[in-house]
């Protein structure tokens, strides 16, 4: 018990100081990367938890209203962008025009250049839309070892290390969700105009339908889990039964999310770990799963709700793994 007081606090410690770290060396730098255009590499070996960059948009709107099936009204949404594209210095100007975009040749020919820079690059950040000109430079990978949250207090959109990263390694974010096929994941990158050539992608057929598989059964899983994340004990003889087995399944679904090296999901697995230990009053699993998860969204941003549910839960379980450690202990005593 006391242990696991002494982990939370040690990784709280850390990720305290990694965030009131400040560089230089800057960890990055953008540079050619063989035959693929410019991509962002590390400049020294990275950990889980390091901060890459944190980026003010220096061009936001707010969008017009969003149109089912069509998205954002095209023009309307250049009209805005080049409005705040004008009152931007010449410097700042240049690096968003040097952005790759992607559009048809018809829209290229038509439409203003900015516009579609916009489409290609922008993030939703809050009730806004932004543009990020260093961010954009992160390449795409099915299976990234970067993420990204919008912090909202912050007006910054920050990147985050997920898993090491070493010396001289391409840092990737993914752009779309990562539950999909291979297929339907480039369907989503085709409005970016590449093919994916990540590891997960560029794998052979075998294993690529078997990477296929674990996303769907992944995201299947979640699905049916939802409506079992409660801290309700089961009330009938078969709900435990279904109970036990979803602890052992919520394993599982953890371990497939390690054979497929998607971290963007880890935190997920281990809230729904967590509760389902929880719902079996297994309360050691459950306080550990929860702190692992907590350790993920804390790093991801300390502020978020998901963050402070974490943390309750996890003392939550703790709590209760020690009153059954305390009432085995009087038990024996008893004997
Ligand atoms: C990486 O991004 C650059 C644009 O910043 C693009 O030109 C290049 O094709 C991308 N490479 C891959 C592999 O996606
Ligand atoms: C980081 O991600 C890229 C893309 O998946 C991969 O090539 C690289 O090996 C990863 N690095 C580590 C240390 O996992
Ligand atoms: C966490 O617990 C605190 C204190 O009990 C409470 O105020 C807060 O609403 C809880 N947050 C979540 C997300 O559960
Ligand atoms: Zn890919």
């Amino acid at each position: 018990m006391q242990f696991l007081h002494q982990l939370i606090s040690v990784a709280f410690l850390k990720l305290v100081l990694a965030n009131v770290q400040s560089w230089p060396p800057i960890p990055y730098i953008v540079h050619p990367s063989a035959g693929k255009g410019l991509g962002m590499f590390a400049t020294h070996d990275l950990e889980a938890g390091d901060i890459i960059m944190r980026e003010t948009p220096p061009l936001k709107i707010i969008p017009p209203e969003f149109i089912k099936n069509s998205g954002y009204p095209m023009s309307e949404v250049t009209k805005l962008v080049r409005r705040e594209f004008e009152k931007l210095s010449k410097q700042e100007q240049d690096e968003i025009m040097s952005l790759t975009y992607h559009g048809t040749t018809a829209e290229i020919a038509t439409v203003d250049k900015l516009g579609i820079i916009f489409r290609t690059n922008a993030y939703n950040s809050g009730t806004e839309i932004g543009l990020f000109p260093k961010i954009a430079r992160i390449n795409h990978s099915c299976r990234p070892n970067a993420s990204y949250y919008w912090s909202d207090k912050l007006n910054k959109r920050i990147v985050f290390v997920y898993r090491k990263i070493e010396k001289g390694e391409e840092i990737f974010v993914s752009y779309i969700p990562l539950l999909m096929t291979q297929e339907e994941r480039q369907k989503r990158l085709d409005r970016y105009g590449f093919k994916c050539t990540c590891d997960a992608c560029s794998q052979e057929r075998e294993a690529k339908a078997a990477s296929d598989e674990r996303r769907n059964t992944i995201q299947k899983a979640f699905v049916d889990f939802e409506p079992q994340l409660t801290l309700t004990p089961p009330k009938t003889q078969k709900g435990r039964q279904q109970a036990r087995k979803n602890a052992k399944a919520s394993l599982q679904l953890i371990e497939l999310l390690h054979q497929e090296g998607l971290t963007d999901y880890f935190a997920k697995a281990y809230r729904t770990a967590a509760f389902c230990h929880a719902r079996v009053q297994d309360w050691e699993p459950a306080a550990i799963w929860a702190n692992k998860g907590y350790e993920l969204k804390y790093m991801e941003d300390p502020d978020s709700w998901h963050t402070q549910e974490l943390h309750n839960l996890t003392s939550n379980f703790i709590a209760n793994w020690e009153e059954e450690l305390k009432r085995k202990a009087q038990q024996q005593m008893h004997k």
